[in-house]
């Protein structure tokens, strides 16, 4: 497999692909099957697996815990704060709780989920501690528009911010217009979630017929189209291994001009500003 990866601000290399892990930790009886996908995406080379605080309450934390049992070193994890404990010393423990459940002494990647009440400045100054003390590698926002990223990018050592983790997909084109190239001039990197718009785009005639001449599904046309993109990274999720397999493809499609074209066509790029959407 040929993983293609982005380069962050500070010259690190992160694969471009990984695993979603919302939804994960809500029902018992799946844990199982959550874990086994996470764990077959490991063993077939996908190394970034994407979490959150929020997940399962916590628990879709042990879940990628679980499945990165013995692999930890080889793993690029990311998770991510509530807004509501984003204060100074509440992203600090918000971390410390994360990295207890992750089972790891490092998050490589960690995220502002959402903007909230506290000031960016808080939050940024609980990053730059857990920074120091070796607790977090690199972090992040989630959910940022583009004034949001000004507003961010404009504090004392905010130029430090390494992702922008946004909903985007070929049925979300919104954020072309304005954050994705503001990120990109900075070096940015964009984390594109609900790749496959939650399996709700797969439907789709336009993705059937690009997807024919290739012999690929729609799943993997969707997120080939994202994964061409510079500076992106594109987290889809799966807990059927199956839907984990499938879309690992994506990574050996290449989209030609004409396909480009056919899916301009049938999900064309924004006309003007939108703001950002979120699920
Ligand atoms: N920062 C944020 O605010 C935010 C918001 C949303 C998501 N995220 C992150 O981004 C990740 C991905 O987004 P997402 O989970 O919302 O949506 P997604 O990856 O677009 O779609 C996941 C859904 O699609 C299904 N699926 C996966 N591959 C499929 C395939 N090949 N064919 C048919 N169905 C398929 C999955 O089913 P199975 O699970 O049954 O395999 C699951 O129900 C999340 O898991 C999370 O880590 C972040």
């Amino acid at each position: 497999m040929n993983m293609p990866h982005i380069t962050l601000p500070d010259g690190e290399k992160v694969p471009a692909y990984g695993q979603g892990t919302w939804h994960m930790g809500e029902s018992r009886g799946k844990r199982a099957d959550e874990v086994a996908a996470l764990k077959l995406g490991i063993e077939l080379g996908i190394t970034l697996i994407d979490t959150a605080e929020m997940y399962g309450s916590g628990i879709a934390e042990e879940i990628a815990a679980e499945a990165a049992h013995g692999r930890r070193d080889e793993l690029f994890i990311v998770s991510k704060v509530l807004p509501y404990n984003a204060s100074r010393n509440g992203t600090i423990e918000a971390c410390e709780r994360s990295l207890k459940r992750l089972k790891t002494d490092r998050i490589d990647l960690y995220l502002l989920h959402w903007t909230g009440s506290h000031p960016f400045a808080e939050t940024l100054a609980g990053f730059e501690q857990l920074k120091q003390q070796g607790k977090i590698r690199h972090h992040g926002v989630s959910n940022f528009d583009r004034g949001d990223m000004e507003k961010w990018y404009a504090l004392a050592g905010g130029k430090t911010v390494a992702s922008n983790q946004i909903l985007y997909n070929l049925t979300r084109r919104g954020p072309e217009w304005e954050v994705i190239p503001w990120c990109r001039e900075r070096n940015i990197s964009i984390m594109a979630y609900s790749p496959i718009e939650q399996g709700r785009m797969l439907g789709h005639k336009a993705l059937a017929e690009v997807g024919a001449r290739h012999g690929a599904t729609p799943a993997q046309v969707a997120l080939a189209w994202l994964l061409r993109q510079d500076g992106m990274i594109v987290i889809p999720k799966a807990s059927r291994q199956e839907h984990v397999r499938e879309n690992l493809g994506a990574l050996d499609l290449k989209l030609t001009a004409a396909d480009l074209a056919d899916l301009d066509r049938a999900f064309p790029a924004p006309k003007g500003r939108t703001s950002l959407g979120m699920l």
